[in-house]
């Protein structure tokens, strides 16, 4: 690999590591030679992928990021970073007339106010040093909508919207951060969809994607690339992955 696509040295963290894209950017990021912090949920599943990390010296922490003591605790116990790479995320489709305010707080809670508390945390707690980059997650689904996917969007876009704000605000310390709006990538939370959504729906969906469905990897590349010093002067953009028309 080109020496600037390097991460040897810099210090990562990935949340929703213990699932799909996340577990993936994890091992990838260490492939490249970057130190990991990891967090998830699930103890056992967070170990496969800490077991799976190349080179040594990284970090696994549990926490539920759906409560703010445990990003209060998780943030606390984190040591200086480079690197954020905001994967934990839910979607859980439901057609608009039916959403009520716990729907808007359960979805709001993990999708947007997770990754905004994390990174503000971090910030604040002056834990990422001076051109670090972070990377979040949406969707190509915010150009895109499909039947049911309101809250899922709409938590998407708004975090869209935090991470071109905040790569503003951070520009003077040369702290990068840019969005990945992949199109349907092959994880669990597919699985997920694929149970729900009719064949033909799901027909429709991969018709969008003239590369095919995307796998774990094909988005790790990208986050590797946003992390790298060959990134340096991205900022604030949102990029869709997945060649969706
Ligand atoms: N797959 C796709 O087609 C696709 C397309 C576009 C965007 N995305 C976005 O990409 C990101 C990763 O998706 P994925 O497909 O890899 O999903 P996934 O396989 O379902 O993994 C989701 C991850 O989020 C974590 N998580 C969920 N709730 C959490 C909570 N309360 N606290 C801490 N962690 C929590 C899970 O941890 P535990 O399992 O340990 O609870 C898991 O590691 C998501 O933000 C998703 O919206 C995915």
């Amino acid at each position: 690999m080109h020496k600037i696509f390097d991460l040897t040295g810099k210090t990562i963290l990935v949340t929703g590591a213990s699932s799909g894209i996340g577990k993936q950017c994890a091992i990838t990021i260490s492939e490249c030679g970057g130190k990991l912090v990891i967090t998830g949920r699930d103890k056992d599943r967070l170990d496969e992928t800490f077991n799976s990390l190349k080179g040594s010296g990284h970090l696994q922490l549990i926490a539920d990021l759906s409560k703010d003591d445990e990003i209060e605790k998780l943030t606390d116990e984190l040591p200086i970073l480079n690197g954020i790479v905001h994967c934990a995320g839910i979607t859980a489709p439901i057609p608009a007339k039916f959403i009520r305010s716990r729907h808007i707080d359960e979805m709001m809670r993990i999708n947007y106010h997770a990754p905004v508390l994390v990174t503000t945390r971090i910030l604040s707690k002056k834990k990422l040093l001076d051109y670090s980059s972070i990377v979040f997650f949406s969707t190509i689904a915010t150009k895109f909508p499909y039947y049911g996917g309101a809250l899922y969007i709409s938590s998407k876009s708004a975090l869209s919207g935090f991470s071109m704000v905040l790569a503003l605000e951070q520009a003077p310390k040369g702290i990068r951060s840019n969005c990945l709006l992949p199109g349907f990538v092959k994880t669990p939370m597919y699985d997920a969809t694929e149970q729900h959504a009719s064949p033909e729906a799901m027909k429709k969906f991969e018709m969008l994607h003239p590369l095919g469905i995307g796998t774990p990897e094909d988005v790790a590349g990208p986050v590797c690339f946003l992390l790298s010093d060959a990134a340096r002067w991205i900022t604030g953009i949102n990029i869709p992955l997945g060649g969706s028309l």
